[in-house]
């Protein structure tokens, strides 16, 4: 190992290509803002410093990267004249550092810690003062292209709006990222002149300032185009999503998971799935969400920000926010929303939403029930139809149901309302006082049988016809 590496991450951009009201860089790739997979491939690299260059939407950016407990420094670029002048920004915080700076694009969301791991390494072998990295695209588009001399010596980086015809077919083009030892860095920056088509500080020029002064600039030349997508509009941002949601998916799989159809599986880059489950076609798996082992998920089923135990099924449904136990079933249409708390063994059957409320274990409620602002001991069996009504319109009221509880089909629990331990709710019944361990709760229209009723209703309708 040599000296520690710190990095500039230029993400002040405007991004007027996305058409957007938000910053390009906090545009979310698989569930992380693109800006957010920059700084997990440094962390991967054991980059040190990481300072983020912000700029249009910069308080956003903070906030958002804050949030993700991401530990970093930033500095702002006001104004946005390029950027050579943005990673000038960092040098109030980075002029003291001897080492290498990783400089990197914040819009390039597939770049991998290995990349740069290699880049790095690459540079700290060749003596190099400045590492650019490079790669060779079928399609170039308009990326930077890598002027070289007659004997392949790299010479310097031509923007594509400034390149003559001969120079656009060129196909090696430059990735945005490059290694700069900090000292030169700092000193070739403030001379960066702004003599070209957009009028702005290139920061690729430090390339040809070296190659004037002789110094020795070097190349890593990449094969993997996909890794060095740049995202510019939306249409590169929907193939670097296809791109990582792919690799996500490989992942998974060569960890031990069944991905049934990975074409029609999104599964978030914060995801973590034990072995041996299967995530079947058309499921969304999103945010901190963890699933455990020998779990099924889907078809057709949205997990977001959860947490699903071992052997659990979630079969076409939706589940937000919520804890869910061991060997828990779920589904089909179940609708189980935030701060619910589902205990090992548990059914939540066809059409039944849970909200914020808290199931001990094996509690069935199987069917075309609301349960809301609740909590249900543990073996209670909740019957078709159950509702507990938790608001008043004005306040949301709370409904405790013991262990072993049984409540019969069609009943409506009026909150606030307890009922005990082994009790029992006749089916139908309207609940608005509290029903005591073991007791029977019965409110409903007592029913009356008139016997041959029907068939004296038939004999006089016959005579008047
Ligand atoms: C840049 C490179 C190009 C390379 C391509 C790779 C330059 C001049 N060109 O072009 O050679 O092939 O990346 O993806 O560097 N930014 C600022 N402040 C500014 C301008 C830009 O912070 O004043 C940031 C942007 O937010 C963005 C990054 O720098 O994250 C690159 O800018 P962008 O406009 O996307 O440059 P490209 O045209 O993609
Ligand atoms: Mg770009």
């Amino acid at each position: 190992m040599g000296e520690s590496v710190a990095a500039i991450v230029l993400a002040a951009g405007q991004g007027t290509r996305m058409k957007s009201a938000l910053p390009k860089c906090l545009h979310e790739v698989c569930g992380m803002p693109i800006v957010g997979h920059i700084l997990l491939a440094l962390r991967g690299a054991e980059v040190v410093r990481p300072v983020v260059v912000v700029g249009k939407g910069g308080e956003e950016m903070i906030e958002a990267l804050s949030d993700r407990g991401f530990a970093l420094e930033f500095v702002w670029q006001r104004e946005q004249l390029g950027t050579g002048h943005a990673a000038l920004m960092a040098k109030e915080i980075l002029s003291d550092h001897q080492g290498p700076v990783v400089i990197m694009a914040g819009d390039t969301p597939l770049v991998s810690a290995e990349a740069l791991i290699e880049l790095i390494k690459t540079h700290r072998e060749s003596g190099a003062h400045c590492t650019v990295a490079t790669v060779k695209m079928p399609d170039p588009e308009k990326y930077g292209r890598i002027i070289r001399s007659a004997s392949g010596e790299f010479d310097a980086i031509i923007e594509y709006r400034d390149a003559d015809a001969h120079q656009r077919n060129i196909n090696e083009v430059n990735t945005g990222i490059y290694v700069v030892d900090g000292p030169t860095l700092f000193r070739i920056l403030p001379t960066l002149k702004a003599e070209n088509d957009q009028k702005e500080y290139y920061l690729t020029d430090i390339v040809s300032v070296l190659r004037k002064e002789g110094k020795p600039v070097a190349t890593h030349v990449f094969t993997d185009a996909d890794t060095f997508l740049g995202v510019n509009d939306r249409w590169q941002l929907a193939q670097a999503e296809k791109i990582m949601r792919l690799r996500i998916a490989k992942l998974h799989a060569l960890n031990g998971v069944t991905i049934r159809d990975p074409d029609t599986t999104y599964i978030g880059v914060e995801v973590q799935i034990g072995q041996d489950a299967t995530i079947e076609p058309g499921t969304t798996i999103s945010g901190q969400t963890t699933i455990g082992s020998g779990s099924r998920v889907g078809p057709y089923t949205i997990v977001d920000r959860s947490t699903l135990g071992s052997r659990v099924t979630a079969f076409m449904s939706r589940i937000s926010e919520a804890e869910i136990g061991d060997d828990v079933k779920i589904g089909p249409f179940a609708n189980i929303r935030p701060l619910s708390k589902i205990g090992n063994g548990s059914k939540i059957g066809n059409f039944v939403e849970v909200k914020k409320s808290k199931l001990g274990p094996k509690v069935a409620v199987s069917h075309l029930s609301y349960i809301g602002d609740a909590s249900i001991g543990a073996d209670s069996n909740i019957g078709a139809g159950t509702i507990t009504c938790n608001y008043d319109g004005f306040q949301k009221h709370l409904t405790t149901i013991g262990a072993g509880a049984f409540v019969g089909s069609n009943s409506t629990l009026v909150a606030p309302i307890t009922i005990g331990d082994g009790a029992f709710v006749a089916a139908g019944s309207v609940i608005t006082e509290d029903i005591p361990a073991d007791a029977l709760g019965i409110a409903r229209g007592r029913q009356e049988v008139k016997e041959g009723w029907a068939q004296r209703w038939r004999n006089k309708n016959k005579v008047n016809q």
